[in-house]
């Protein structure tokens, strides 16, 4: 498996893009390279990657966007043993549920998270682009 990084996002509002472009910015300020997906748009082989950072925003009650991030997601997961991934994504109302089981599911897949879950509430300012950046750089050093 060789070191690439990908980014792959759902975003219906721009929020989650706005924190994976500052994702992108992260792991690119830590002197590595990365190339960044719409999911609709993703057409790679994940087998390829070593390290992913995967954004989508709660939606459903609680879910991960079902019309194209789950079924990309399903997709992937007997793919993610032995990854380094990092996950974040934008919410409104509720409080983070949708991170804490799309966190369990991605562990229990055998990848290992190199943060906690990022989450960010609807547009994100400076300090969450800031803490997006950090997450970047997290992922680029594990
Ligand atoms: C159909 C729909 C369902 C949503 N469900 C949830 C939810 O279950 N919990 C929550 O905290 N926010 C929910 N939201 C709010 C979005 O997560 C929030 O607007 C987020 O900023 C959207 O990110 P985006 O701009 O990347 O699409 C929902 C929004 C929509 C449109």
């Amino acid at each position: 498996m060789s070191d690439k990084i990908a980014i792959i996002y759902w975003s219906g509002t721009g929020n989650t893009e706005a924190m994976a472009k500052s994702v992108q910015k992260g792991i690119e300020n830590a002197g590595a390279s990365v190339e960044l997906f719409l999911v609709s748009s993703f057409s790679g082989n994940i087998d390829d990657y070593s390290k992913l950072a995967l954004g989508c925003p709660a939606m459903g009650s609680e879910n991960l966007e079902e019309s194209e991030f789950q079924p990309f997601y399903d997709s992937i997961k007997s793919k993610l043993s032995g990854k380094k991934v990092a996950l974040f994504g934008s919410y409104d109302w509720g409080d983070g549920e949708w991170m804490r089981i799309w966190q369990e599911d991605v562990s229990s897949a055998g990848a290992s998270l190199v943060k906690d879950g990022l989450i960010v509430n609807l547009t994100p300012d400076d300090n969450g682009l800031n803490q997006c950046v950090e997450l970047g750089k997290t992922l680029a050093k594990a």
